[in-house]
Parts: structure tokens; sequence; C-alpha cells
């Protein structure tokens, strides 16, 4: 199909209120294709033109375009994805929530809060108090849940995040648990405990770095993981079939990567072999690059 023919359907879409369930994969595989045609200014201007209605903050696809925290993939956006957010204010936005909330991608990022609480758990019965940093920590909805689950855990989490309203977020979100959660409002690449860790965590953060900034600071992070100690990965898979929706509708860009591209960085950062794993969640969008000291 040309250019031409895709916005004639995505116009329809738009004029009906948005997509049915019926309508998911095709729209989805046609942003799949147009991401791989590059389009020309003209064709973009097109495009957001007729999408205009839907991009502003009050639909999920909006507030991807829109980055009213000045970044795609913000904790206010991961925060609405982990809790399924549909517009308030305006029912012409709901179908096209639910579409955004029915991708992979999205299913994903919901996926890796239970794979992270699922790891703290048994984190929880290994270890007597634990040490965890949580890197790059944003909203923090997946360590309220895990509170939830287990009020009197004795892991004790340090929340590193560079963006002060994160930090605020995400201070409200675990209200109840602040005791057990230390924020610290850094960039990581200049984070310098003089203490180490049992476990790291950081998901949605390495996708967003080239595999120069990956590796630098995979290098710098995992210098700081204790003996016996294990740090986990995640980053979007090559193999994304959201992708086309997130970088047509949403602008949302990021450096998607294969299982043997996780183990070369990982390798290229010093970390010896039979130290790497690569392992993923249930729709296989997001993978986990687990690392052991
Ligand atoms: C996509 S969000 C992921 C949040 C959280 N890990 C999750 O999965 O729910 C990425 C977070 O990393 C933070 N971030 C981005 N670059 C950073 C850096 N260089 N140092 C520290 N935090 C960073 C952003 O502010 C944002 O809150």
């Amino acid at each position: 199909m040309d250019f031409k023919n895709y916005i004639d359907e995505a116009k329809a879409l738009v004029l009906r209120g948005g997509p049915n369930a019926s309508d998911y994969e095709n729209l989805t595989s046609a942003c799949q294709n147009l991401r791989e045609q590059e389009l020309t200014l003209s064709e973009e201007a097109e495009l957001y033109g007729m999408m205009k209605p839907l991009l502003n903050v009050d639909s999920m696809i909006g507030f991807s375009y829109v980055k009213p925290n000045g970044y795609a993939g913000d904790y206010e956006l991961i925060d609405r994805i982990y809790q399924q957010w549909t517009s308030p204010k305006c029912d012409d936005y709901h179908l096209w929530d639910d579409f955004y909330h029915n991708l992979d991608a999205a299913k994903a990022v919901r996926n890796r809060k239970e794979y992270l609480i699922k790891l703290l758990s048994s984190l929880e019965e290994e270890k007597d108090s634990p040490l965890v940093l949580n890197l790059g920590s944003g909203p923090c909805s997946d360590l309220y849940e895990f509170f939830k689950q287990k009020p009197k855990s004795r892991i004790h989490f340090d929340c590193l995040d560079m963006d002060s309203k994160a930090i605020d977020y995400a201070s409200a979100v675990c209200d109840n648990y602040i005791d057990s959660i230390t924020f610290v409002n850094k960039n990581a690449f200049r984070y310098k405990p003089d203490y180490k860790y049992e476990f790291i965590w950081s998901a949605g953060l390495f996708d967003y770095f080239s595999d120069k900034l990956f590796v630098r600071l995979l290098n710098r992070i995992y210098n700081l993981l204790a003996d016996g100690g294990t740090m986990v990965i995640g980053n979007f898979s090559d193999d994304n079939p959201s992708r086309g929706v997130m970088e047509i509708f949403g602008q949302w860009y990021l450096h998607h990567r294969s299982k043997d591209k996780l183990t070369e960085l990982a390798v290229k950062a010093g970390i010896s072999a039979e130290k790497i794993e690569v392992y993923s969640e249930e729709t296989g969008v997001n993978l986990f690059l687990h690392l052991q000291k």
C-alpha cells in the first residue's frame, strides 16, 4: 500500500472516533510499514495534521507525541501504562487509549512490573535485609505493588532518577513505605555511592542509550554490585511489533536490541560470558539482561 492509502484509512479511523479491536492488527502493521518507508516532511505534515485532534496530553498517543515532561516515556506516561489510564475528559479518546493499552509494547511494560516483583520476592527469601538499587526508577508503581504484597519486606531500595518531578511523584506513590526507600535525584552517569548493592534493577533506561553509552554505564554500575549479587537490565527487543505505532504516532524512539546484541554489549563492558543470561517477559518485547557477580 502507498502512503495515500494509509492516510485515507487513518482518516476514516479518526472520523469514526478510533479503532475497534478488529482494526488493531491492520493499524499496527500499517504503522510498521510506514516506519520502514521513511516519510518525507510533507507526508509527516499530512499525517500529523490529520491526527491533530488526538495529539494532546488527554490521549495516550497524544501524551507520547507532546512529551509534556520533555522526553518520551517519562514517569507519567509509564504510570499511565501501568494503570491502563483512559482519558476522563473526552469520550472521543477511549477507543484510541484502548488500542494503546492493547499494544504488545504496553503489555510488555506492565509485564516488567510483575517480572521485578517476582525477582524481589525471591531476593527477600534468599538474603537478609538486602540493599537494592533501582536505576531510572520513574513512578515506582512497581515498588508500591511489591510493598503492598510484602509490607514487612526487609529490602531497602535506593531509587535514582535524574528527573526531580519523577522523584516527587514516586515519593507520593510510595508514601506508606517511605522508610524503606531512599530517593536520589541524580544522573545515573554521575552516581558514585561508597557502598555496594545485592541487586540492581534498571528497566526502561538503557534502551535510551547508544551502544557506546550503554557499555559505559553498564561498566560503571556493574562495579556497584556486591559479590554474589545480580543486576538486571530491561531493554526493548528488536522484535517489537508495536515499534511502528510508538515511532509513527508517538515519536517515541528507543534503541531496540536482540538477545545477542545485549550479550555482546555486556561482554564489551568487561563482564565474562558465563555471568550473562538474557530472558524476556511473556510478549517477548521486553528483554532482560541478567548479570551475576
Ligand atoms: C521509561 S522510564 C522507566 C521508569 C521505571 N524504571 C519503570 O520501568 O517503571 C525512564 C526513567 O529514567 C529516568 N532517566 C533517564 N535518563 C536518566 C539518567 N541518565 N539518569 C537517571 N535517570 C534517568 C527518566 O527520568 C525516567 O523516569
